[in-house]
């Protein structure tokens, strides 16, 4: 079931009209999902006269949508309509702004129109004399009455050379109007954060068939990327786990397989150059066999002996590169005296947050899918999350990450 709009990333459907400002609209998708919405592009006959359906299909969060006659959905104007956070028209022209005004509901894009429940942004764009025509501005003053938010065009240049009022607002302004709509309607609170998670216990090989690891499932690092991801962060994965993402998210978070601590330390160091926030949720190996065999060892070689080195301090290595205004959170699985020694780690380890974990009580840790944790803070914080689903501590987590980076906001 949808999760509702505070949760998830918010659905847009965007309805491209058949006017010359049709190409504008393809900045306009293309930076709405930048910002983290999910856009769903439906085109009336007459845009793909103007656009071609295959350049909003690759940057839209899904195929182009036409019809209403569409084998795979059978209803899919009340599917786009009730499942949309918002519907904004770019741009909407004289012929589709009456169609809309009158109740008519002849394709995909009028039906949505009347099927939906979700706030309705409007974005004409016309000939000076169609935009100031009677009817035209009857129509609009109808929309209006009736809570549709108008995005008034601009001056300028028009199709033909001709200059004056109807021009499309600029693309900014709309994806400013949307982004602040949404914020009305229950805007996700980690929209466009970019967000690298890490999760899992990495495998360090003792020869091609063999390796050493540790008891990590990856669950709790899963559950914050998902979490994140339903938040509305951009989300990258880097993960040693096999579990597999749920399907509302699994397109959503860049996923990045791993197997060592030497792989994850390359991935999670690439991925964090511009990241806001990366959480180290992974169990990573402190040690690791010095020399792997490079073919299987065999009984017949003897008993080999292991010599270990340590792997290197991904966390660490963050911390001391890290850009201005980065949150890091590092996770502490301990076992006796889990808040002293996490609070000894918090500092050692240079980040903002550190979750611990004491992973010898009854319900937490490994392989469960409940933990309680204490996520202590760098500014002497320290937040109790008593034993819950790892969902509820992942998003116990991020609220935290949020109040912090609010707090180092207002005294920066
Ligand atoms: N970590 C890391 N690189 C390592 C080891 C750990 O980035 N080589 C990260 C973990 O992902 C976690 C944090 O550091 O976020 C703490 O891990 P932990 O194993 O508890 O700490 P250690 O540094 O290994 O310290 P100790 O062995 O003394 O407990």
């Amino acid at each position: 079931m949808d999760a509702g709009p505070t949760t998830l990333r918010p659905r847009v459907v965007l309805g491209v009209c058949g006017g010359i400002a049709a190409y504008k609209a393809v900045e306009v998708c293309r930076r709405l999902v930048d910002a983290g919405v999910h856009v769903t592009p439906v085109l009336t006959d007459d845009a793909i006269r103007f656009v071609g359906e295959v350049t909003f299909s690759a940057l839209a969060s899904e195929p182009v949508q036409r019809s209403l006659w569409d084998e795979s959905s059978p209803i899919p104007h009340t599917a786009l309509g009730q499942g949309a956070d918002l519907v904004v028209v770019v741009p909407a022209t004289a012929h589709t702004i009456a169609r809309y005004a009158a109740g008519l509901s002849d394709d995909l894009l009028t039906a949505t129109l009347l099927a939906t429940r979700a706030p309705v942004l409007v974005c004409p764009a016309m000939h000076t004399e169609m935009w100031e025509h009677p009817s035209v501005r009857d129509n609009l003053a109808t929309l209006e009455r009736r809570g549709v938010d108008i995005v008034p065009p601009e001056s300028g240049r028009l199709a033909g050379g001709d200059s004056g009022e109807g021009r499309l607002a600029d693309p900014g302004v709309i994806v400013d109007r949307v982004l602040e709509r949404l914020g009305r309607a229950g805007r996700p609170d980690l929209l466009g954060a970019r967000v690298v998670v890490s999760a899992g216990g990495t495998r360090e090989a003792l020869d091609p068939v063999r390796f050493i690891t540790n008891r990590s499932s990856g669950k709790q690092g899963h559950a914050i990327a998902v979490a994140a991801a339903r938040r509305g962060a951009d989300v990258t994965l880097v993960t040693s786990s096999p579990l597999a993402l749920p399907p509302d998210v699994a397109t959503a978070v860049r996923r990045i397989d791993v197997e060592s601590a030497a792989d994850m330390e390359h991935a999670v160091g690439a991925a964090a150059d511009g990241a806001d926030v990366v959480v180290m949720a992974a169990a990573v190996a402190d040690f690791r066999p010095k020399r792997p065999a490079g073919r299987k060892l065999s009984k017949e070689e003897g008993i080999p002996e292991l010599v270990l080195e340590p792997t290197p301090d991904i966390l660490a290595g963050l911390a001391a590169r890290r850009p201005p205004g980065q949150l890091l959170v590092g996770f502490a699985a301990e076992t006796p005296d889990a808040l002293e020694r996490g609070r000894r780690k918090l500092a050692r380890k240079g980040v903002d947050l550190l979750v611990v974990n004491d992973v010898s009580a009854p319900g937490t840790g490994f392989d469960h899918d409940t933990n309680a944790v204490v996520i202590l803070g760098a500014d002497g914080s320290t937040t109790e999350v008593p034993l819950t689903s790892k969902d509820a501590v992942a998003n116990a987590v991020l609220d935290r990450v949020i109040a912090h980076h609010n707090e180092k906001r207002s005294t920066t």
